[in-house]
């Protein structure tokens, strides 16, 4: 670690703890995670790359498909000298049916580090309780934590600040809308949901992201004009997640006057930016004229993954 980076550093110690939602971090904590992530972004564009986890292991359980998060957390390890071992639930015993606690406890004799995208919550808690090692969310049905790391940091790099912000989310109150939520107001950012009857965020959730901030908004409507209007940032997401490929239908159904277009982004500034997860449904949740054009930036978003996994390894398993 070089003198600059224990200058960042120094200032929080999160060193072994867990990362299962945004809530269990102070705001002082996801900035110092978002600095971090912009440090070692910037050195490693000059081609200067720490490495503060050489020799470490991360291990990564998958029990859905993914793209960016497998390759930014294998990456962003080996990059940080360590590695990552790719464990799919289809090959592991977990897959069948193998004790989550006995998982925990025997990877925490080999890895420094679990990151574990599955269905349930309760199954990476579970996780956490019993292993004695960090445990990473990579996604669940309820939350996506660290997509919102690389969010913010993106938010950051095209607004010059987060605090103030205006982010209306159009779509499924999916785990996306639910970390966006927590991170918008713990950050002090004003958040917008727009999503019909029976697709809207969590009740809990919501007054959960509401107790965090007095000053900021946490709105949940089914207006996407009202949501939109002087947004800086409109943010959408698929219509059916991953698990509910059954729904697809009735959810198309359901989304159809949810789409973002054209005319919907005229609602919101005139520069406003246009982010998505990704993976993206075009002619769905969004058109290709916005995803594909000036507003979006969509694969700076996708970049900062990279980014963004990097300092919360650095932080956690450091
Ligand atoms: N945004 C995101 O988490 O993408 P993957 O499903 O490809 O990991
Ligand atoms: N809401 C989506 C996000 C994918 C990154 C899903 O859970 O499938």
């Amino acid at each position: 670690m070089t003198a600059s980076m224990k200058s960042v550093n120094s200032k929080h110690q999160l060193t072994g703890k867990d990362f299962l939602t945004l809530a269990d971090y102070t705001s002082e904590e996801i900035n110092y995670l978002l600095e971090l992530a912009s440090y070692q972004k910037k050195q490693q564009k000059n081609g200067k790359i720490d490495q503060p986890l050489k020799g470490k292991t991360l291990g990564m359980i998958f029990e859905k498909s993914s793209t960016r998060t497998r390759v930014s957390f294998e990456v962003g390890i080996y990059q940080l000298g360590g590695t990552g071992l790719f464990l799919s639930t289809d090959d592991i015993q977990l897959g069948r049916g193998e004790p989550i606690p006995d998982t925990a406890k025997v990877l925490s004799g080999y890895l420094d580090g679990i990151m574990i995208r599955t269905y349930s919550q309760s199954v990476v808690e579970e996780l956490a309780a019993n292993a004695s090692i960090p445990v990473i969310n990579g996604l669940t049905d309820m939350y996506h934590p660290c997509q919102m790391l690389a969010d913010m940091q993106t938010i950051n790099e095209e607004k010059g600040k987060l605090n103030g912000v205006n982010v209306a989310y159009i779509g499924d109150g999916n785990n996306v809308a639910h970390s966006l939520m927590i991170g918008s107001a713990k950050m002090g950012m004003n958040i917008s949901i727009a999503a019909p009857k029976g697709y809207q965020p969590d009740a809990t959730i919501t007054e959960k992201a509401r107790s965090f901030t007095s000053n900021n908004k946490v709105v949940v409507t089914e207006d996407v004009t009202e949501a939109v209007k002087n947004a800086d940032v409109i943010y959408t997401d698929v219509w059916a997640s991953m698990g509910q490929e059954s729904e697809q239908e009735k959810r198309v159904q359901a989304f159809k006057e949810f789409q973002v277009n054209k005319q919907l982004l005229s609602y919101a500034k005139p520069d406003v930016t246009f982010m998505h997860c990704l993976p993206a449904h075009r002619g769905e949740e969004v058109t290709a004229e916005v995803i594909d054009g000036k507003h979006s930036v969509v694969f700076q978003q996708a970049e900062n993954r990279l980014h963004a996994q990097k300092a919360l390894m650095t932080a956690l398993m450091g």
